[in-house]
């Protein structure tokens, strides 16, 4: 694979030509871009020893010792023929320009035209670290499916004791390892995913709904098409963003639904049912608006159809994930859905965790009646994570048959 490792400037940039030379043990062919400011830490010279390849090292001729810019858009050339870019060291300044999208060099701006995925391994002073500026950036990057290498605790060059020393190279090798196996994992597989809450109608006006946000569920999109699949995103209304490349089909109710899922299905090899489809609806809905009065307003609900039940007796070879959000009993709970919706992986989670934010802590129950649980992360994390254990699970299937 053509590896782009990206060099920041910080005392731990001398750490990054062991990387280089692990990457390229691994097999990977190594493109080093350095930051001005890395440059003061190391010279280009140790890096293009280590790869054979000449070093970048500023974005116009005249910054490159080694005048190794062919032309002025090589930084897309370079965005195009890498598999991965690897940044190690990430400096707080790298971290905060990848966030905000401030492209003034060679390695900001590859970042911007580089659309495969992104290992991070930030090293800095503990507090800067600790910085809610340096935290908040994080969020964002993690939430765009870059995988952070977090730095080790140790004593800093500083002084300082705390959090901030580069990972080790072995470690931030086997992220890339990791990342590279994810990149085209779900090619040939059609995956639709159902997210967001249904809302029910009570009149023209009003309607029954649930605070799901959809996030979960466009992560799973997001992480699905990352990874090479074709993705079908069978969306309640949601203030969200759907992610690029996913084919997006808006419904309301639970009965749009389930019609615009049943529909689909024939397409689908896997099946992600984040939705939280509310469980009644009114099935006379009033074509007019029912006018405020001192009286009390009483509904009969019936049950919508559980579309997630019904995908389970017709889904064939398909993976089936079912998700469950529960105040107690939170794995017997889920066990329970798996077995009577005949789910491959049920993924739980508490109902005072999961809605709204952009992280959560998740509990996956699988067919085999594996029990997995994932500490707190982002849920674009998570659904990679949903993934790596769902093409196991697969394998595990095939394997007993
Ligand atoms: N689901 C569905 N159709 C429904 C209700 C739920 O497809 N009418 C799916 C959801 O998309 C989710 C799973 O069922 O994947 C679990 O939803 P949840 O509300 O937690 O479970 P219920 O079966 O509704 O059970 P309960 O409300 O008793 O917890």
């Amino acid at each position: 694979m053509n590896v782009a490792l990206g060099v920041g400037g910080g005392i731990a940039a001398y750490k990054a030509a062991e990387l280089a030379r692990l990457l390229m043990e691994h097999g990977h062919s190594v493109q080093v871009v350095m930051t001005r400011a890395a440059q003061e830490f190391v010279r280009p010279l140790t890096f293009a020893a280590l790869t054979g390849r000449k070093v970048i090292t500023g974005l116009f001729p005249g910054e490159n010792a080694a005048d190794t810019l062919d032309s002025a858009t090589e930084h897309i050339r370079v965005a195009q023929e890498s598999a991965l870019l690897v940044v190690a060291p990430a400096t707080a300044d790298l971290l905060a320009k990848f966030a905000h999208g401030i492209a003034d060099d060679f390695l900001t701006t590859m970042y911007l035209a580089f659309t495969g995925p992104v290992v991070l391994a930030p090293a800095m002073n503990s507090n800067m670290w600790r910085h809610e500026a340096t935290q908040r950036n994080l969020d964002t990057l993690r939430g765009r499916g870059h995988i952070v290498v977090e730095p080790e605790e140790g004593p800093l060059a500083c002084g300082m004791v705390g959090p901030g020393r580069l990972a080790d190279p072995a470690r931030i090798a086997e992220a890339v390892n990791t990342a590279i196996a994810r990149t085209r994992d779900l090619e040939g597989e059609c995956v639709l995913v159902t997210a967001g809450p249904t809302q029910e109608p009570l009149d023209p006006v009003r309607f029954i709904s649930n605070r799901s946000s959809g996030k979960m569920g466009y992560a799973i999109a997001a992480a699905a098409l990352a990874r090479g699949a074709r993705v079908i995103l069978v969306s309640g209304p949601v203030h969200l963003t759907p992610p690029a490349g996913a084919e997006l089909i808006r419904v309301e109710t639970a009965a749009e639904m389930r019609r615009a899922v049943l529909e689909r299905l024939p397409e689908a090899t896997i099946v992600v049912k984040a939705a939280a489809v509310a469980d009644y609806y009114l099935a006379q809905v009033p074509s007019q608006k029912r006018k405020k009065s001192a009286a009390r307003w009483s509904l009969e609900l019936d049950p919508t159809p559980d579309i997630l039940a019904e995908l389970g007796q017709i889904k064939g070879d398909r993976l089936l994930v079912g998700f469950a959000a529960e105040t107690e009993n939170l794995v017997a709970e889920a066990r329970r859905k798996l077995q009577a919706k005949n789910c491959d992986m049920l993924v739980a989670n508490r109902v005072e965790e999961a809605f709204g934010a952009d992280d959560n802590e998740i509990t996956l129950v699988l067919r085999t009646g594996e029990v997995i649980e994932l500490p707190r992360a982002s849920k674009r994390e998570l659904a990679d994570k949903i993934f790596d254990y769902l093409l196991q699970l697969r394998l595990s299937l095939h394997a007993a048959r």
